[in-house]
């Protein structure tokens, strides 16, 4: 397996351009087995994870094209017919997101037989909510083995779902299915993710009618075919804001470009109130720290427009060497804080309680070897390596591969001491 060395001490100066958002990217790359026609994704970001769902999509009967755009990386996706309705336990094991086939699956062929997910490090991640949506709109729905049977041999009706949280996943999923079903449906206490807006726009570029998204409130108006179409995937919030907090931590001056500051407000506004400068522009932001002595400060993280769960791990990296002592609580995942182990072997001073962290400033922080978790845990430990005096070596980076497209190359090119030292083997998903 690789692992990346990083010597910390260099400060960072440059632009860092942001990739395609990995979590939009995953849901409308589904989204193109609605359509017999092609959808053609740009701003694509090439990760482990979407090369993973292309694999996955094209035993569905997906035809994948990658190729290289006017704009950038882009993805073809075309499913003349679905073959196969059927996703094993293997494939959804190795990435959760998988299970996001079945809405589509089910709207488009009225049958799926999808593996459930299962657990992964972060938490138990149950899909009860996914599949109540699925049933609302008039699926049945059993389980055996592991697996999900869905039959709706007439077609899906639309129907009104309150979701009892506003989970990112099950909002989206039923978004999938609901806009091919017959009649309206709303959804209520919908997640509110900017992602929600980009699938919405994907899909209403397919022909759909959705309308509320980005908001608690969505109203879908079923249509009985999709289309083709081109949607450019947004801009990675959660990558914007990991290099964001690189630059924070490792000091100097970093362009971020290709971005937008105003989805990830709640974490920038944490970051000006540690004594970071963020300069918001047009394309992006910049962020400054030349010095100036970091503040502790209080967060909890919580559904949009709070302070965004992926951003807590790298946000306490930075918080190892602030001035006085933080409570970071997690909300939304109950096991989620996994990394603050690793970051005392990097001599941070952090006690765990529940879901809270309290995490005490150090002077300094030392390289040693550490091994992630989980994706966002994993960035954090680079995070903390910029930093540290001597070298970090961070052990299974498989799980950055899944989330981050080149990062050690986008880091190196702001003048950070890392590198990749190849291994063999692969890991599985969190
Ligand atoms: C998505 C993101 C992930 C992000 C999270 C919250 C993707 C691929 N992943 O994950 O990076 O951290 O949103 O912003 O887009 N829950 C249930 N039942 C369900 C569904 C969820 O109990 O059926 C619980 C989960 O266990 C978790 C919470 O709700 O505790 C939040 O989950 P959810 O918003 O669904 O996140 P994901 O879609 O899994």
């Amino acid at each position: 397996m690789d692992r990346i060395a990083i010597t910390g001490g260099a400060r960072l100066q440059g632009e860092i351009p942001i990739s395609g958002a990995k979590n939009s990217a995953i849901k409308l790359m589904a989204a193109s087995l609605l359509t017999e026609e092609a959808l053609r994704l740009t701003n694509m970001p090439r990760l482990a994870d979407t090369r993973f769902l292309g694999k996955l999509l094209q035993r569905l009967g997906t035809e994948v094209v990658e190729s290289v755009g006017e704009d950038g990386p882009e993805t073809l996706l075309r499913t003349p017919e679905i073959t196969s309705g059927f996703a094993s336990y293997d494939l959804v094991r190795q990435m959760r997101a998988s299970f996001n086939v079945l809405g589509p699956l089910l709207a488009r062929t009225g049958q799926a037989k999808v593996s459930l997910p299962g657990g992964c490090t972060i938490g138990a991640r149950p899909v009860d909510l996914h599949l109540k949506a699925l049933e609302a709109l008039g699926a049945r729905i059993d389980l055996h083995e592991g697996y999900v049977y869905a039959q709706a041999p007439r077609g899906l009706k639309g129907a009104a779902i309150d979701f009892p949280f506003a989970s990112v996943g099950a909002t989206e999923h039923a978004m999938l299915a609901a806009v091919l079903a017959q009649g309206e449906t709303l959804l209520t206490n919908s997640a509110c993710e900017p992602e929600m807006i980009d699938l919405a726009d994907c899909l209403n570029a397919m022909g759909a009618k959705v309308s509320g998204a980005g908001t608690s409130t969505i109203r879908i108006q079923g249509v009985s075919r999709l289309h083709g179409a081109t949607h450019a995937v947004m801009p990675d919030r959660i990558e914007t804001g990991t290099y964001a907090l690189a630059a924070a931590m490792a000091g100097g001056e970093v362009r971020l470009t290709r971005t937008r500051t105003d989805f990830i407000q709640a974490m920038i506004d944490k970051m000006v109130e540690a004594g970071v400068e963020v300069i918001p522009h047009n394309d992006g932001l910049t962020v400054r720290r030349n010095g100036a002595l970091l503040k502790a400060v209080e967060f909890e993280t919580a559904v949009y427009p709070g302070f965004p769960t992926d951003l807590q791990a790298p946000f306490m990296a930075l918080m190892t060497l602030a001035d006085g002592e933080s409570v970071i609580r997690e909300t939304i995942f109950e096991n989620r804080l996994m990394h603050a182990p690793e970051l005392r072997r990097l001599g941070a001073d952090i006690i765990v309680q529940g879901g809270e962290a309290r995490v005490r400033g150090v002077a300094s922080l030392e390289g040693a070897q550490v091994m992630a978790t989980d994706l966002r845990a994993s960035v954090c430990l680079v995070i903390a390596g910029l930093a540290a005096r001597g070298e970090t070596m961070v052990n299974r980076v498989y799980h950055l591969d899944r989330g981050f497209e080149r990062l050690e190359e986008k880091l190196a090119a702001c003048g950070a001491q890392i590198r990749r030292i190849k291994g063999d083997g692969e890991g599985e998903e969190d």
